[in-house]
């Protein structure tokens, strides 16, 4: 077998990575929108917020049997790695997986990550898999879609209005991107508040944030070709920011959209700004953006209280994550 990485100016390798990706997802994720070479090459070229995964191919006399990526970090968690494998259907229990996955632990040892993690979706093949490499599952995610069409608007109304008496002393605001360096210092220390979310049995570290990592997320999802739409929670008497919460629209594909962090900060907690937040984005996005049709968002399993405002929203369950873990050492 022949492994070999990629980047996003590798139109083939692009190609193929989004024919491989769209063949596993068809069998193990089949609600997934399907990728294209064009959101690859932008996946790749900034990430999440300015540090890219590493893809691989894997093929057996030229035909691409699986891939695989690692993903790490230097803001915080400097010991981890993330770890991707994936084996075409059909081409499963030829012990392809077990050498892309040997090979990725290769490449998180030459980083110098002690600390291996990887993803899921739930099932039979994935834990057998897991388990088989000495990998323990930490966490379980949970994949919501809301369908925008399936909006109850009078009862979102009514929630948002008996909502608003807990949080008569804030204020909504919708924010345009970029944050205005000035603003960039307050806003990170807001979005420090996602630490908070549960995190079952996973070994983390808080994540650090800073005015750079924020400046570089609204670039790279820029760069992903996103529309970003941002709407905080102003604590009026203090000034302070209080909570936010962020969709991206994908201007590639401007039906798909996709929910990033909700939060809001320790003192502000219990004001129902959770619902207020999330109530108040899908009004300005009804307005902005009328063709969207879905949003997608991910919750820790455990992560009841956010669990309950999406309901409220009228997402629906679409499928579990786990996260397993080991030490590099197996
Ligand atoms: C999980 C996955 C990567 C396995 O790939 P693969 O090439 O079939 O794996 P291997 O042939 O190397 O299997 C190694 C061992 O894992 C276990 N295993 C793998 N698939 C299994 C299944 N469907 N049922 C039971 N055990 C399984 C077995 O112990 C197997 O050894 P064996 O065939 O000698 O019994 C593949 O099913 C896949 O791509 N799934 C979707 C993505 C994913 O879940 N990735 C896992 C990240 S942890």
């Amino acid at each position: 077998m022949e492994i070999t990485s990629f980047g996003p100016d590798d139109a083939a390798d692009l190609q193929a990575w989004a024919a491989l990706t769209n063949a596993v997802a068809a069998v193990d994720a089949p609600w997934e929108h399907p990728v294209t070479a064009a959101i690859g090459a932008a996946r790749f070229r900034h990430g999440w917020d300015g540090e890219p995964s590493t893809p691989y191919l894997a093929r057996v006399d030229g035909t691409v049997v699986g891939g695989g990526a690692v993903s790490v970090s230097d803001y915080d968690n400097l010991d981890a790695a993330w770890l991707g494998v994936a084996v075409h259907p059909d081409h499963r229990r030829s012990g392809h997986g077990s050498e892309i996955l040997e090979a990725m632990v290769g490449a998180a040892h030459d980083l110098g990550r002690s600390s291996l993690g990887a993803d899921a979706w739930e099932s039979p093949a994935a834990a057998a898999f897991a388990a088989r490499h000495g990998f323990v599952a930490k966490q379980s995610n949970i994949n919501r879609r809301q369908l925008l069409a399936d909006i109850d608007w009078p009862e979102l109304d009514s929630r948002y209005d008996a909502a608003l008496p807990y949080a008569g002393e804030y204020a909504l605001e919708r924010w345009d991107v970029p944050t205005p360096d000035d603003v960039l210092p307050a806003l990170a220390e807001m979005a420090s508040a996602i630490n908070d979310a549960p995190l079952d049995h996973l070994d983390y570290e808080d994540e650090v944030f800073t005015d750079a990592r924020m400046r570089a997320y609204e670039a790279a999802s820029a760069g992903r070709n996103e529309r970003m739409y941002r709407v905080v929670a102003r604590h009026v008497p203090s000034g302070e920011l209080a909570g936010q919460t962020v969709v991206a629209v994908e201007a590639d594909h401007p039906e798909r959209g996709d929910q990033h962090d909700t939060s809001v900060t320790r003192a502000h907690r219990g004001h129902r700004l959770g619902l207020l937040l999330k109530a108040d984005m899908m009004r300005w996005l009804r307005d902005a953006e009328p063709q969207l049709a879905t949003i997608d968002t991910w919750n820790a399993e455990s992560n009841d209280h956010m669990i309950g405002v999406n309901e409220v929203l009228g997402y629906r369950v679409m499928g579990r994550e786990i996260v397993y873990q080991r030490s590099a050492a197996g």
